[in-house]
């Protein structure tokens, strides 16, 4: 039936006022009368998911979650059905062995269609098989073997800083991210990747950071990245997260492919992985060993890179704790206990050092986004608060390392002795730089290992010092917390 214009124009006016009344009553529902109704946080958080996009791309959720906790307490809206958590007593229950807090759909976008993702495996019985399958391989066992292969890097890195005249301004944060992917590099292929000896990444890690950026908000609302999947065949790729590890998964490729059969006499992860498939035939496929390998550089690269960068800026902007360190290591070493390059039992000896790696990696992080789970069907009461089923819910590792009660009054202050007195038991606990209970990280006795030997051989050579004693760095939180302006000069110690 055709209608005349006036009439269709009214029909579109009425159309209009309906959606957008409907519009006032989900606003109103969702920030006012819902279940998450008494939480506090941005409105527009409370009411969109583009609050967490827009921050996720921006990359400062590190900071604006710390003022937000700071503001509001325990609890924080960010989304409509999303909680950001800083209440102790809940991380048990989310994060603890046996939660039923499953990861949310954020990490689908990092899984995409493969079936081996042990970070990013939504369900906790398929990642708990997997991870059965291969959690032998990052045990302490193994680290022994792997270290020869770290000390290796190590010189490298150690003779391009030589190489350096001291008067030269080195951007160190470049040169560490190069040594962090030659190490994993070598720990998982027994091959460089060329970094240090080239003096470049060849645009590898632009290549990563995109992924990241793209991960990190498109993650916010997976729906939109399946679209985009089904539609890839007609629209092509327009999110640099399906590119996923980039060209280091081509290399890593090229590695699983060349070692397949000849598995030689290596001591690497690669070595490891084709060891599980022989003895458990039919539950690791070739294409599963690729997912482990790449995820493998992808997680422990950028994370180790940052977590040194951390443990160096916080130690030259400390001249105290850097001196502590130094008589540490002086002493060591007229007691003839230290080797160089150190070793990994000669650096567990070493309580200050120790204690400067915790301290940096409290105040600096590496992953500064939550890390979000699902509330299980039958809800939970946080402080005092029912969150239904469905939520999600997570908690940030900046904000947990600042609670007060934990880690003391000076949380803003660089200070390792406090690692040092009584009991740190709780400090521990509430440590989260790894993550924590079924999904901690895999890969953390590897990257403690490397900080462990790099620092106390790094200082031990050289003398290090800012070239702008009173510059700060620059933070950008695309779920890692990268950091820009570390300059240094170098000069072999005297
Ligand atoms: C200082 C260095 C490192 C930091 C700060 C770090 C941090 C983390 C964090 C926070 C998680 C938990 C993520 C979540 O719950 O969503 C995680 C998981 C993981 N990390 Fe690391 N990581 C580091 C080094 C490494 C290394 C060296 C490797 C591999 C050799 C690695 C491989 C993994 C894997 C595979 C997972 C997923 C584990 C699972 O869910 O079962 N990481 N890491």
């Amino acid at each position: 039936m055709d209608l005349p214009i006036g009439a269709r124009g009214q029909l579109c006016v009425s159309a209009i006022c309906l959606l957008g009344l409907f519009f006032i009553l989900y606003v109103l529902y969702v920030r006012f009368l819902g279940p998450l109704a008494q939480i506090p946080g941005p409105f527009a958080a409370s009411v969109s998911r583009l609050w967490m996009v827009q921050h996720s791309d921006k990359g400062d959720l590190h900071r604006v979650m710390l003022n937000l906790h700071e503001k509001h307490g325990k609890l924080v809206r960010v989304g409509p059905k999303e909680v950001s958590v800083a209440d102790l007593a809940a991380i048990k229950a989310i994060y603890g062995a046996g939660t039923k807090f499953r990861k949310s759909d954020w990490y689908s976008v990092w899984q995409g269609r493969r079936k081996f993702d042990l970070f990013a495996e939504r369900d906790e019985g398929i990642h708990g098989t997997q991870r059965r399958l291969v959690n032998n391989i990052y045990s302490m066992t193994s680290l022994k073997e792997f270290e020869p292969g770290v000390e290796k890097i190590l010189e490298s890195f150690m003779q391009c800083m030589s190489r350096h005249g001291s008067d030269a301004v080195i951007n160190l944060g470049k040169w560490l991210q190069l040594f962090a992917f030659d190490v994993i590099g070598q720990i998982t292929f027994s091959k460089t990747f060329g970094f240090l000896e080239n003096g470049t990444d060849s645009g590898a890690f632009s290549q990563i950071e995109n992924a990241l950026r793209s991960a990190a908000w498109v993650g916010q609302v997976p729906w939109l990245y399946w679209i985009h999947d089904y539609l890839t065949p007609i629209i092509g790729s327009h999110l640099a997260i399906t590119a996923r590890h980039g060209k280091l998964r081509q290399i890593a490729a090229g590695e699983v492919t060349s070692r397949k059969g000849i598995n030689g006499e290596q001591h690497d992860i690669l070595a490891k992985l084709y060891d599980v498939q022989t003895k458990k035939e039919q539950q690791m496929s070739d294409d599963d060993i690729l997912s482990m390998a790449a995820s493998n550089v992808f997680a422990g690269s950028d994370t180790t890179a940052i977590s040194l960068r951390s443990i160096i800026y916080y130690l030259l902007k400390n001249p105290r704790c850097l001196s502590k360190l130094m008589d540490e290591i002086d002493d060591r070493q007229k007691q003839g206990k230290l080797s160089d390059p150190v070793k990994l039992d000669e650096a567990d000896e070493m309580p200050y050092l120790q204690a400067c790696m915790y301290e940096a990696l409290r105040l600096h992080p590496a992953v500064g986004m939550s890390l979000p789970r699902v509330v299980p069907k039958e809800g939970i009461v946080i402080n005092g608060c029912f969150l239904p089923g469905g939520t999600t819910v997570g908690v940030n590792p900046w904000v947990v390392h600042r609670d007060q009660s934990v880690f003391g009054e000076d949380v803003e202050t660089f200070r390792p002795e406090r690692w040092l007195v009584g009991d740190n038991g709780n400090m521990k606990r509430f440590f989260f730089a790894f993550g924590g209970g079924a999904r901690v990280c895999i890969g953390k006795n590897i990257s403690w290992m490397e900080m462990s030997k790099m620092i106390p051989t790094f200082f031990n050579r050289f003398e290090v010092a800012f070239t702008n004693p009173d510059a700060v760095w620059k933070e950008t939180c695309w779920w890692f917390v990268k950091q820009e302006g570390l300059l240094v000069k170098v000069c072999p110690r005297k």
